[in-house]
């Protein structure tokens, strides 16, 4: 083990046991202390789930990527594992970036991530140069191969830069080679994603362009995920410096999807128009993985580059959004959290039918890790709007307008002392409008699932825990079902 990866697992074990359980959420991942953005090498390997993540144990700030890691049983608990990967190579001295992982045939675990190095230009400036590099290991110590990098700009189509070649997603083809699909910046300044093959998962060769982005959507794609999903094919990227176009994509960094039809002998994608994968304010990075029961579940950093509002002051920066089960419906992905969540329900709470008008409070109708579902029924209202971890000085709401189809996010007074983006809006997809809220609260964070999981959005709070109440708001008259769960893990 170099000193350096030693030097990382023996910081993160001292100062990530002074991190007490209650200052982190209560079934959301965290770092094992300091900083964490992309999910990684997000997979199942020997009966537990690996997630590993974008890490920097040395500050709450982005520097020097690490691949932090933990495993789970059940996708609720995790538990921390040392340090899998610390940038200790000539070839990753500035950094290891964001990858995959997979089981090899002689059942090792192979990780695949993106090497950084740098190089001095003749006028003295200096760049990133990004190549590919695996690592296997036993699912908690992994070696990095001799021959490293695995993949370097002689692999690059013409035109494609060196600079940004990133984040390798792999996984086992039909025909029984490996497949990774990478980011690319083509000339035209924008993103691309690049195919590879290989046999064994250590020497790759270059398929094809599966997908351009002719600078239509943002810049560079990060973090690509390509995978069938029921009888289609779907391409997920982060598309970085977008632009707002209405109600679908916001400024600045995106994670969006594309449904197609995948060729797999000319290895090529015909993609359909790009979706958002979630509407709220915390969400970039997405990975997912296929478990050995068939489903397709995805992870996703639950924060973003553009806006913070988790404090510094704490051990910790960074979570990851709840596991969904991805499905395709309507020729949309659907998410909804993990079924292994309601394993962990107590005090349940409902009412049926209930009838409102105004501000309104519903006895034990509360909490901060809560799985809260409410059902809007018939009414004469135009607004319905839901206040949750609220008290008399804090809140985050969410207004629906029937008239307009919009919901908005509001988190101006979750506890955020910074001026970032605080509000968001977007249309319902269905055209009948909003039936169902499942909020899934943790104490960092609110995730909603809208009508059945048709669209979603994520966002998190900085609200101090004793704000657990919820109020409900009603124009007219109205009448909705609620249905609350404690989550205690
Ligand atoms: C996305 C990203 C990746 C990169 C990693 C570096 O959030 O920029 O493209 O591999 O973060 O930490």
């Amino acid at each position: 083990m170099s000193e350096m990866l030693e030097k990382a697992r023996k910081y993160e074990f001292i100062q990530g046991q002074q991190i007490k359980e209650e200052e982190r959420p209560a079934f959301h991942i965290t770092p094992y202390v300091g900083w964490m953005n992309d999910p990684n090498g997000f997979s199942y390997y020997k009966g537990e789930y690996h997630l590993f993540y974008q890490y920097n144990p040395y500050s709450t700030h982005w520097d020097s990527m690490h691949w932090g890691h933990v495993v789970s049983k059940d996708l609720l608990h995790w538990n921390y594992v040392p340090t899998a990967l610390a940038p200790d190579e000539d070839y990753d001295k500035f950094g290891c970036f964001s990858g995959s992982a997979i089981e090899l045939e002689d059942g090792r675990q192979l990780l695949m991530y993106t090497s950084v190095n740098q190089e001095k230009l003749e006028d003295g400036t200096v760049r990133d140069i990004q190549t590919q590099a695996v690592a296997v290991g036993d699912g908690k110590d992994y070696e990095k191969y001799e021959k490293n990098p695995v993949l370097t700009a002689k692999d690059l189509p013409k035109g494609a830069s060196k600079v940004d070649f990133r984040d390798p997603k792999i996984w086992k083809g039909n025909d029984g080679n490996f497949y990774c699909v990478i980011g690319s910046r083509p000339a035209d300044g924008s993103g691309q994603i690049l195919l590879y093959r290989s046999k064994n998962g250590f020497e790759w060769e270059f398929v094809s362009i599966l997908a351009k982005n002719q600078n239509r959507y943002g810049k560079m794609w990060e973090c690509p995920d390509f995978f069938a999903l029921k009888d289609k094919h779907v391409l997920i990227c982060s598309p970085q410096d977008m632009k707002a176009r209405k109600y679908e994509f916001h400024n600045g960094h995106n994670s969006v999807y594309f449904l197609g039809d995948y060729d797999a002998n000319r290895c090529r994608f015909s993609k359909e128009q790009p979706h958002t994968l979630d509407y709220g304010m915390d969400f970039y990075a997405p990975q997912t993985t296929e478990l050995p029961d068939g489903r397709r579940i995805m992870i996703a950093w639950m924060k973003s580059w553009d806006a913070c509002v988790i404090p510094n002051s704490q051990d910790w920066q960074g979570m990851m959004t709840f596991p969904r089960e991805l499905e395709i419906k309507e020729n949309r992905i659907w998410q909804n959290p993990v079924k292994e969540l309601e394993n962990y329900y107590q005090n349940p709470c409902c009412y049926e039918h209930t009838e409102i008008e105004g501000e309104t409070v519903l006895a034990g109708v509360e909490g901060r890790t809560i799985d809260l579902t409410v059902t809007l029924e018939d009414g004469e209202n135009t607004i319905f709007s839901i206040k949750l971890a609220a008290d008399s000085e804090y809140e985050t709401s969410y207004t629906y307008n029937k008239e307009t189809r919009l919901l908005e996010i509001d988190r101006t007074y979750c506890g955020v002392t910074k001026d970032v983006v605080c509000v968001r809006k977007f249309r319902i997809e269905d055209p009948a409008g909003l039936k169902k809220m499942r909020f899934i609260l943790d104490y960092h964070s609110i995730e909603l699932f809208i009508n059945d999981g048709q669209q979603t959005a994520t966002t998190a709070i900085c609200t101090p825990l004793n704000a657990k109440d919820i109020y409900f708001f009603s124009d007219k008259k109205m009448t909705m079902s609620v249905e609350k769960h404690d989550i205690i893990m």
